[in-house]
């Protein structure tokens, strides 16, 4: 499968990403941001826009423009943007995320963003494509083409020039000092490494995969970044194996899904490192015993050296060790790897599931 094969790349793709995009004193040098950077100093809300895994890559991105600049950011649903009369001025900077740069629904918002008076930044994979065109600047993810229907290098390298937004913003705003902008370039320089080791260890992920594949539903749970990556797990399982698949946000399980919990549900938890703030880590193990004291068979993604899970994991599927705000790099990888498997093991046609289609271009 293409899939397979883009899955496998992520490693090469991420580096790609990241290849030329610092000087010689480790200072961010991102030519393609032809946006000027006394209109970024003085840019006052950040608005990302973009649909289904692009979405959930924009998502990420809003904790580490946050943390990172301190400048407020919001995520929308491309096809949401305009039809609720956004709060756009020439202070927006408002950021298109998408893989194709055809995608329909991200570029009328574009060009509704455009007509207030925003600026536009494009993050995407194809060159010369509609999206980048039409933005005030673009910045490439160089992933090579992805082919499956289903999205996978290109999210992980979305989230990589996100971050590279994110620190750019940063810099030239002087939120962020040139030492701490390198330390987190040389932590993003160490994430192609950690993905291959993920890479290396997907064997009892495919296993377990293949053991599930007569159930209805897998539900997914994560906090912080760790929620867009349940989100993007479901994704992915709803796409290609055509299972009933819901991401939640793991505080929310109490309002609400926890009622879905039924004996060997299996449900997949990604847990926050426990050297981030511990106390969301604690949190989530106590939603883990919750869970699994109603029956729930749980899949926890966790990082190497996490032992407070080991009690409570059916399925232990480690991850390197990141720093918090890059975990969705290695995070999402066994997912993929999860959804690609179970669908094969149900028959599926992997890299054209039904009803899809690669770009969508039309509203
Ligand atoms: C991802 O697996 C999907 N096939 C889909 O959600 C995709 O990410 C979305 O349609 C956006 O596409 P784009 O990145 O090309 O704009």
């Amino acid at each position: 499968y293409f899939m397979l094969k883009e899955i496998a790349e992520q490693p090469k793709a991420v580096a790609d990403t990241l290849l030329g995009r610092t000087d010689g004193s480790g200072s961010l040098t991102l030519d393609e941001v032809r946006i000027p950077a006394n209109v970024l100093r003085e840019v006052g809300k950040v608005v990302i826009v973009a649909c289904g895994t692009a979405f959930h890559a924009g998502l990420i991105a809003k904790y580490a423009i946050e943390h990172w600049t301190r400048v407020p950011c919001e995520v929308e649903l491309a096809s949401e943007f305009r039809y609720r009369d956004p709060i756009l001025d020439q202070q927006t900077l408002v950021v298109a995320i998408s893989q194709s740069g055809e995608t329909m629904d991200t570029l009328m918002a574009l060009r509704h963003a455009r007509e207030q008076g925003a600026k536009v930044l494009a993050i995407c994979n194809t060159n010369g494509s509609t999206i980048p065109r039409e933005s005030d600047a673009v910045l490439y993810t160089h992933a090579g083409p992805e082919v499956a229907v289903a999205s996978t290098k290109a999210f992980l390298t979305q989230l990589v020039a996100c971050y590279l937004v994110a620190l750019y913003l940063g810099q030239v705003r002087g939120t962020k000092y040139a030492d701490e902008i390198r330390a987190v370039v040389r932590d993003l320089g160490s994430i192609a490494g950690a993905v291959e080791r993920v890479l290396e260890t997907m064997e009892p992920v495919r296993e377990l995969a293949r053991s599930l594949a007569e159930k209805n539903t897998v539900l997914f749970l994560g906090r912080h970044v760790g929620y867009p990556v349940a989100l993007e797990g479901a994704l992915k399982l709803k796409e290609l194996a055509y299972m009933h698949a819901e991401g939640f946000a793991a505080g929310e399980l109490k309002h609400g899904p926890i009622a879905l919990i039924e004996e060997d549900l299996p449900v997949v938890v990604v847990v926050p490192s426990p050297r981030g703030r511990s106390v969301l880590h604690d949190k989530i193990v106590s939603n883990i015993q919750e869970i699994r004291a109603r029956g729930a068979r749980t899949i926890v993604v966790a990082e190497e050296g996490d032992d407070a899970v080991v009690p409570y994991a059916d399925h232990l599927i480690r991850v390197p060790v990141t720093p918090t705000l890059l975990q969705p790099l290695v995070a999402t990888v066994p997912l993929q790897v999860f959804a690609c498997e179970l669908a094969t093991a149900r028959g599926n046609e992997v890299d054209q599931p039904r009803n899809l289609a690669k770009s969508v271009t039309v509203e």
